[in-house]
């Protein structure tokens, strides 16, 4: 079974290629950064038009790189949420009215869960069950994972999600929009030590996240210091190493009382060099197993969203005619 795959929750334009026997044949994708950059945020109207330009190209060129015609095709999936409504108007309006002139089925793909399936796109690939811990711009996740579409939700963020901490953080230091990446690459010239970030909600019994606080942290030291490079550098330090501590903090303890080994990170901030650094030495060191996907596929992409589509409408699942999307979709409504 082919499945194209279309992703257009966010900022990035994707199309990808998934064969049930054969595996991904191709992925494209187009990031919008560049035009945020100048708001220092998303605008979502802009995002919309900017997909409708680039969807139909990428899609093409993801049939040139498979060398394959629309013909080979088998289903349709595109991100139906949660996401910018406008934004993810578009791929489901393209890949709904494919699906329809092509006579294949087409299915609306929950963002998340591509998120957490992107790590079967790897070689070696974690058996289910496992705990996924998925920190993205939007969301930050720990879920119990016992299937395709069986999850229970453990914990959640009562505020910003990782990505968001990140992003406005980075901002505030003067790295530009979004700033993730630049922040942890800032974070390599830190000096260990010089300032120390809370690790909020850790005493709490319960496996949610907070992080609202750190980045409160972060303006007050900013106030107080000013901001020369060395200093943006060590503050840029300590707060990656307070939100990796805090991460690792709630999925051990998530691991403990699931008494489950194996842990599933995804979601953009995955593709963080140190925090997949000390998961990985700690996780271990304890007898668990960590899983990534590949830094591209922890970032939004639709390598993911063509895999998850091809599992479920293998399984014969499909929408019909009228085109839904959802700005808030919890990942525990889904079967
Ligand atoms: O999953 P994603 O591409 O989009 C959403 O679904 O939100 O995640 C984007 C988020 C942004 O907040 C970005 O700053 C963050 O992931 N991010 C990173 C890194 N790369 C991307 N955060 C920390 N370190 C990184 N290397
Ligand atoms: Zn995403």
């Amino acid at each position: 079974m082919l499945v194209l795959g279309i992703e257009s929750s966010c900022d990035e334009t994707a199309a990808a290629l998934y064969h049930s026997e054969r595996g991904l044949l191709a992925h494209h994708l187009y990031s919008q950064v560049a035009l945020h950059a100048q708001y220092g945020g998303v605008v979502p109207e802009l995002a919309s038009r900017d997909h409708i330009r680039k969807t139909l190209p990428l899609i093409q060129q993801s049939l040139n790189t498979a060398k394959v015609t629309q013909a080979d095709i088998n289903g349709v999936a595109y991100t139906k949420g949660p996401g910018l409504v406008g934004a993810l108007m578009v791929g489901a309006s393209i890949g709904r009215s494919l699906g329809y002139a092509w006579q294949v089925p087409v299915l609306g793909v929950h963002h998340m869960e591509a998120h957490l399936m992107a790590v079967m796109l790897e070689p070696n690939p974690p058996e289910f069950p496992f705990i996924a811990l998925i920190v993205s711009g939007g969301h930050t996740l720990l879920v119990s994972v016992t299937g395709l579409g069986e999850y229970e939700l453990l914990g959640e963020t009562l505020d910003d999600a990782v990505g968001e901490a990140f992003d406005k953080t980075a901002k505030l230091l003067g790295l530009g929009y979004p700033g993730g990446a630049a922040l942890a690459e800032l974070a390599e010239e830190g000096q260990p030590g010089r300032f120390e970030f809370p690790r909020p909600m850790i005493h709490h019994p319960d496996l949610n996240f907070s992080f609202s606080g750190i980045k409160t942290f972060a303006l007050n030291c900013v106030k107080q210091y000013g901001k020369d490079r060395q200093t943006c550098a060590d503050l840029a330090y300590a707060f990656e190493e307070a939100i990796v501590d805090t991460l690792l903090i709630k999925s051990r303890r998530a691991l403990e009382q699931t008494g489950l080994n194996r842990l599933v990170v995804a979601g953009g901030v995955s593709a963080n060099k140190k925090l997949r650094a000390v998961f990985h030495q700690t996780i271990k060191s304890q007898g668990g197993e960590v899983f990534y996907p590949r830094p591209e596929f922890c970032t939004d992409n639709a390598a993911m969203v063509a895999y998850t589509g091809c599992l479920r409408l293998a399984r014969g699942e499909s929408n019909g005619l009228s085109i839904e999307v959802k700005a808030r979709w919890g990942i525990d409504e889904l079967e």
